[in-house]
């Protein structure tokens, strides 16, 4: 039965619990994360290990928490710290006083994803005309790009990339262009490989045709320009490229600020124009919003805001140059290694790695490495590209560098060892013969619980079992729309209301 006299439920306790309580509850349950410090988890965070910075970010992001950036005329704090981003995102990818790219514009986003689906949304909106507007990406683009697409009703070309260069050919990109289409994106660099895309060549097909050109620099961003300088051949990705109207870059990646900041930047103010949406149109305030959020909190701008002037632009050279070392290095223990080869020659902060032919179950290695502490990313097989581990490499890795390669050797003896997962053959059946259509919520529970997927209830165990490596090998033996389908359904079944009390 269900006491009335009071409501609790999950979050929500009976009566309130005591602060240091609740915050020894958060960190038992951040106790099961993957480590976000210390430089051995290769996706997700972005740490540059310096003492300090954490706490002056969490300072910063506490003194604007409650500031809303849905109106900057009531707080000017939050207007001069963006537009303080702007210019320094602006500065570092060539725009500016001085620079070809004078007029330069731009505002702070939530992430990548908004950057991106902000970009496409502008394009699209500047040509009203167009009915049912298209954008070109090659296959490499960042999924972001088919999320824009599919939430904004805007046909995607993909344009395939180079299994040997994992770059699309510009001409191959100037051919998908078409009378509707309103935008071409290009990566610097693509998130899965780290490879930067013939920015100048696509650019300028782009310019020719009259269509906008959008640099996903979401990723790279921030390290290109600073790898340049350090004297690495880093090719033309940015403002200085004719033809490039765009540029995206997040601030929460290797500008080191805290998760909630990315910045969308235009060529001019005439471009980003289409970006607003403003409406008066009913009886409350009139609402003009630059970004999807209306509401937003200053806390992530202003702890972007504080890293930046704390970190300085000696501080992202000194800790690029010190990624760019544990770059190397890892690059140098993957090649030192049998069985393993490098899908590209490092080019950013990426080291992405395949299996040579009889080198080890790459998913099984990726459970071993696990194993041994360090976190590292499994990539499916796509569109002739083989399955490859991905490492985002950080300022952090640089001092663990020296101990990965002995591991790595460690784990790729211990995947021979254990040899490929084999699919039990029930499930490689399933497999091969479901459509996303077939499944039904009795197949779904039935394969999560195949496959250790959703802990038990009441038990101890956490949502993912230990090793991963059935599952993944399942998802690449699906195709892609299958792969989507069985993701949406498992995490469907993670994302359930907790009704007991915390
Ligand atoms: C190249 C690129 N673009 C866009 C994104 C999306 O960024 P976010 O996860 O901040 O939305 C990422 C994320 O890794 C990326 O690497």
């Amino acid at each position: 039965m269900i006491d009335e006299s009071r409501v609790e439920a999950g979050a929500l306790s009976a009566t309130g619990v005591p602060a240091e309580e609740v915050l020894e509850e958060v960190r038992k349950l951040r106790a099961g994360d993957a480590p976000t410090h210390g430089g051995r988890l290769f996706a997700y965070v972005y740490d540059p290990a310096v003492p300090g910075l954490d706490e002056l970010a969490a300072a910063a992001h506490r003194e604007s928490a409650h500031v809303n950036g849905l109106d900057p005329t009531a707080f000017p704090s939050l207007l001069a710290m963006e537009n303080a981003l702007v210019g320094a995102a602006g500065r570092v990818l060539g725009a500016g006083p001085g620079t070809t790219a004078p007029d330069v514009v731009g505002s702070v986003t939530s992430g990548g994803t908004e950057s991106l689906i902000l970009a496409v949304k502008t394009a699209r909106d500047a040509h009203p005309e167009i009915s049912e507007p298209r954008i070109v990406v090659p296959s490499s683009a960042h999924a972001a790009f088919a999320k824009a697409a599919h939430y904004l009703r805007v046909a995607l070309d993909v344009v395939p990339v180079s299994p040997e260069t994992l770059r699309p050919d510009p001409a191959a990109m100037a051919a998908a262009i078409r009378p509707e289409t309103v935008l071409v994106a290009c990566s610097a660099p693509s998130y899965a490989h780290g490879v930067v895309d013939p920015v100048t060549q696509i650019a300028a097909a782009a310019a020719e045709a009259g269509v906008r050109c959008h640099v996903d620099a979401c990723f790279g961003g921030w390290t290109l320009p600073y790898l340049r300088r350090l004297g690495e051949p880093v090719p033309p990705f940015d403002f200085a490229v004719p033809g490039v109207t765009s540029i995206s870059v997040d601030l929460h990646k290797y500008a080191y600020a805290p998760k909630g900041v990315s910045v969308l930047l235009h060529r001019d103010a005439t471009l980003r124009a289409p970006q607003y949406f403003a409406y008066a149109d009913w009886p409350g305030y009139t609402m003009i919003n630059p970004v999807i959020a209306s509401t937003r909190s200053g806390g992530p701008i202003a702890a972007a805001y504080a890293t930046l002037r704390h970190l300085g632009d000696e501080g992202y050279l000194r800790l690029t140059a010190l990624t760019r070392d544990a770059v190397a290095g890892l690059a140098d223990a993957v090649r030192a290694v049998d069985g393993l080869r490098l899908m590209a020659e490092p080019e950013s902060t990426v080291v992405c790695f395949t299996a040579t032919d009889g080198g080890p179950d790459l998913f099984v290695l990726v459970d071993e490495l696990t194993a041994r502490g360090w976190h590292t990313q499994p990539q499916l097989s796509y569109d002739g590209l083989p399955a490859s581990v991905h490492l985002t490499v950080t300022a952090a890795v640089a001092p663990r560098v020296a101990e990965f390669g002995p591991d790595l050797t460690a784990a790729v003896a211990a995947a021979r060892a254990a040899g490929p997962v084999r699919l039990p053959a029930e499930l490689a059946a399933l497999v091969g013969a479901l459509t996303p259509e077939a499944l039904t919520p009795d197949l779904i529970i039935g394969l999560a619980a195949g496959l250790g997927l959703g802990g038990e209830e009441g038990s101890d165990a956490g949502p993912l079992p230990e090793r991963m490596a059935l599952v993944n090998t399942l998802l690449d033996a699906a195709p892609s729309a299958l792969r989507e389908r069985l993701l949406v359904e498992f995490v469907s079944l993670l994302q359930r209301p907790s009704w007991a009390p915390s």
